[in-house]
């Protein structure tokens, strides 16, 4: 009876200082924390978009991302990135319209940019963000030398790279459905959805 009562008893004081607390933080600000400066702020502003947008200076070529390839890369990717044992990055060009398509970064991606961006922000997978822009540079160069899009000495760097023609640049279609809301782009307009979200 007694536990009874007191479980009673608490439960309602913790409802009392929810909505105390609740009322209170609306009015006021948390006062934590400080405005990030902007290296930090610089530090997390990576992004580099398809047309190259956001890539840093320095540069490299196929023969400087040999080395690095090697000790960073090739354990997961494989000695010249053909064998695994994680992504194939080499290879299956022309190979995704048959039966057995191989998508590599030679075959599948559009973009060599947005291949900088992954590796700079997500490889080697265990250590990201290791690799200096130099090596991103030059373990790019390295790739796409092996999927034979790039001569060993030809350096790739903020103004290079973006010229770059993937041999699957054109192997997209824009994602036209109309759940994906009005800033959806279609090269080719031919009536207009009406999509409740679309309305709002
Ligand atoms: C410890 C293992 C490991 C190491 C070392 C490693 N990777 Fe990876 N890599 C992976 C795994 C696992 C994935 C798949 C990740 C996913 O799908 O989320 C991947 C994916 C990739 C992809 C995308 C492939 C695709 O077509 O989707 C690229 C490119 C890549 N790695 C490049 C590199 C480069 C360059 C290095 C060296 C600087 C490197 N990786 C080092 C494990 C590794």
């Amino acid at each position: 009876m007694f536990m009874c009562r007191t479980g009673i008893a608490v439960v309602g004081l913790g409802l009392a200082l929810t909505s105390a607390t609740y009322g209170h933080t609306q009015s006021q600000r948390y006062d934590i924390g400080r405005t990030p400066t902007a290296e930090e702020i610089a530090a997390y502003d990576i992004s580099v978009a398809p047309d190259g947008e956001g890539l840093p200076p320095g540069g490299g070529t196929a023969n400087q991302g040999q080395s690095i390839y090697a000790v960073r890369c090739a354990e997961c990717h494989g000695a010249t990135g053909r064998e695994g044992p994680n992504d194939i990055l080499v290879g299956g060009q022309g190979t995704l319209a048959s039966d057995q398509p191989l998508r590599t970064v030679g075959s599948y991606w559009p973009y060599a940019t947005t291949l900088w961006d992954y590796i700079n922000r997500a490889m080697p997978f265990e250590t990201p963000g290791t690799l200096s822009a130099d090596d991103v540079y030059s373990t790019v160069a390295y790739i796409l030398f092996l999927n034979g899009l790039v001569e060993e000495n030809q350096r790739l760097d903020l103004e290079t790279l973006p010229q770059v023609r993937m041999p699957n640049r054109d192997g997209f279609v824009l994602d036209d459905r109309p759940d994906v809301g009005p800033t959806a782009v279609h090269p080719v307009v031919a009536s207009p959805v009406s999509h409740p979200r679309n309305e709002e």
